[in-house]
């Protein structure tokens, strides 16, 4: 029986209930916090024909499309995909692409064991989409995420070589008007290669998963996919640290990697923060909308940027509220943090390493804030040290892992 719930009338203690378009259908589904989109599929939905293989990335078994863009389900939370609508190879049977591709896997042989071919098949139907001509080069390259043990690849590339070059000789031409790249999201080789061509399938679609430009705009309603919260403390006054909160230059100066690309105006600041996780690294560049309070010494920051390459996204906010600190005269702020984050960072941003980050960050700010309101000369330079950063991270883990030993 499918463990799908038409409402869940008691959800799990530690459980997502999740809404969520699966082939055209609207589910509501349990999953764990850390259940990956593919476990979902298979063990929550019965749709097993997205099968798993590696289970981090490589093999494009796992292909599906999320708000009609070739993603790996295996890198996809579950619960990073409320609201959107996911098609499988199951969702596939009535479509007229998948057809002919099915038709010409099987007579150009490009199926043996037939492990890859559903994520095959997902990730050729946006080929045969959006590739304005059989091009042998960019079929390969844009199937070159998916891997097969058994064939060689001619059959495969043969099948879908012979269904663009058949519908283009039909009239039918590719879809136009997207500016992404070919391939998964989070996974696009060659981008650089590919012509940017359309946005592929009609399917409801809500933000796609990767923002694909350079500065993001603010949408009007935001829930974070995470949040925490820091504190900050300070050997000055409230109101001198809530003063200061008012200089965006000057807190921009104090933050870590942040950089402003003009003149901030008093309640919107334009500028990049660069950010590194591991071997990942992006130069966000966005947009805030600042708000303060003065009379409740508080405010708001809520930003949105997206890299040079558009290939990670994030928003954010933060809020902020001045106290007092214990010892008179002193200040501490608290930071309420909540941010979603999309693409290749997001798949080594985990909440606890992303929390870390931002703890070492708060830090040096919190050293920063301090230096100017004594009056020192300004911070050294804000960029952030991400090998330093790194070092702290390793040492405070291994710290943890030995008190818990
Ligand atoms: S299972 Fe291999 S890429 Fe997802
Ligand atoms: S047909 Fe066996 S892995 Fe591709």
């Amino acid at each position: 029986m499918s463990a799908a719930l038409a409402d869940p009338p008691v959800r799990t203690p530690g459980t997502l209930a999740l809404a969520l378009t699966v082939n055209g259908v609207a589910r509501r589904v349990e999953a764990e916090p850390r259940s990956h989109l593919g476990d979902v599929l298979r063990e929550r939905l019965d749709l097993t024909g997205t099968h798993l293989g590696c289970e981090h990335g490589v093999c494009g078994a796992c292909t599906v499309l999320i708000d009609g863009e070739p993603a790996r389900a295996c890198l996809t939370f579950a619960g990073a995909c409320a609201g959107a609508a996911i098609t499988t190879v199951e969702g596939l049977d009535g479509d007229a692409i998948a057809a002919d591709l099915r038709a010409a896997f099987n007579r150009e042989h490009a199926l043996q064991c037939g492990y890859c071919t559903p994520g095959m098949l997902v990730a050729a139907r946006d080929l045969v989409l959006r590739l304005p001509e059989a091009d042998e080069r960019r079929i390969r390259v844009g199937l070159s995420g998916n891997l097969c043990r058994c064939t060689g690849y001619a059959g495969i590339v043969r099948a879908v070589t012979s269904v663009i070059a058949e519908r283009r000789a039909r009239g039918i031409g590719p879809v136009s008007g997207a500016e992404r790249a070919l391939g998964p999201v989070g996974a696009r080789i060659g981008a650089a290669d590919a012509t940017p061509v359309a946005r592929p399938v009609p399917v409801p679609a809500k933000a796609p998963a990767a923002a694909p430009a350079s500065v993001s705009d603010l949408g009007a309603a935001f829930t974070p996919a995470h949040s925490f919260t820091q504190t900050i403390d300070l050997a000055h006054p409230p109101e001198a640290v809530f003063a200061l909160f008012g200089d965006i230059e000057a807190v921009a100066a104090c933050l870590p990697g942040a950089v402003l690309t003009g003149r901030p105006a008093a309640d919107e600041v334009e500028g990049g923060l660069q950010v590194r996780i591991g071997p990942i690294g992006a130069t966000f560049r966005g947009r805030a909308r600042i708000a303060h309070d003065p009379e409740r010494l508080s405010g708001t920051v809520r930003g949105a940027g997206a890299d040079a390459g558009g290939r990670s996204a994030t928003e954010g906010q933060i809020r902020y509220r001045v106290g007092p600190g214990e010892a008179p005269g002193t200040a501490r702020v608290l930071l309420d943090v909540g941010y979603t984050l999309t693409g290749p960072l997001a798949q080594f941003g985990r909440p606890g390493l992303v929390r870390d980050l931002a703890g070492r960050i708060t830090a040096d700010l919190a050293r920063n804030l301090d230096a100017r309101l004594s009056g020192a000369a300004a911070p050294a330079a804000a960029g952030l040290n991400p090998l330093r950063l790194l070092a702290a991270l390793v040492r405070a883990r291994l710290a943890a892992w030995r008190g818990r030993a």
